[in-house]
């Protein structure tokens, strides 16, 4: 996957004195082909144990086709960041706003649908690094609050999102091919 050569340059001191170089960019539709496979590549490994096959090659093939990722990459109140560790893509952000939002949560919150860290670069500090990018984007736009849904049996980001103190306010549905599953609403004041 290509290089972040644009964006800021950020450095992080890791647990082990080591330094790593972040850099997060914005994605443009040039970044298409590169979000689809990162996309597939990150949902799969997250959700392929507790899923059966043919509803995630369903949700796959709907949620990141080509066509779909190029009207959410060209939808105004939505925006999708690479986060690039020493040139390689660690992992991804999409947030929305207004009306992009996937619960009516007015103009004073801002989503986010998705935040993925590779599975070789979880518990780096990164997807903490990546939600402060999201925190980060919302407060310069005034926003008073941040949320996301998080599948209920996903135990991983639930604490992952405890510990970024986020606060379950609530629950929404949500489809994996025919299965509706429970997505836990999170939220965090700004
Ligand atoms: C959830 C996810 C984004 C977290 O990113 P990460 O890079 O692994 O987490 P970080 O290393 O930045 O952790 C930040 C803090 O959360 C804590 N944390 C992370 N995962 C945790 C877990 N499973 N249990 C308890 N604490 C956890 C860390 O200990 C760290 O705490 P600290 O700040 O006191 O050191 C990442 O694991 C991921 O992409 N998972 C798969 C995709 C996914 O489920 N996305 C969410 C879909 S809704």
């Amino acid at each position: 996957m290509g290089n972040g050569e644009k964006g800021e340059k950020e450095k992080l001191l890791m647990g082990d004195g080591k330094i790593m170089e972040i850099i997060i960019k914005e994605c443009c539709s040039d970044d298409m082909k590169t979000l689809q496979e990162i996309s597939i590549e990150t949902f799969n490994d997250t959700f392929k144990d507790q899923n059966k096959p043919e509803n995630m090659i369903a949700y796959l093939e709907k949620a990141f086709n080509l066509k779909q990722l190029e009207k959410e990459l060209s939808q105004q109140h939505s925006s999708f960041y690479f986060l690039y560790r020493n040139n390689e893509i660690a992992g991804y952000l999409k947030v929305n706003t207004n009306e992009a939002q996937s619960e009516e949560m007015g103009n004073d919150s801002l989503e986010i649908e998705r935040i993925y860290i590779r599975t070789k670069f979880q518990k780096q500090g990164l997807g903490k690094h990546l939600l402060n990018k999201a925190i980060e984007l919302a407060t310069e736009s005034n926003k008073k609050q941040i949320w996301l849904g998080v599948w209920e049996k996903n135990e991983n980001a639930i604490a992952f999102y405890k510990k970024m103190k986020f606060i379950q306010t609530g629950a929404h549905s949500f489809y994996m091919g025919d299965d509706k599953q429970t997505d836990f609403i999170m939220m965090k004041s700004l």
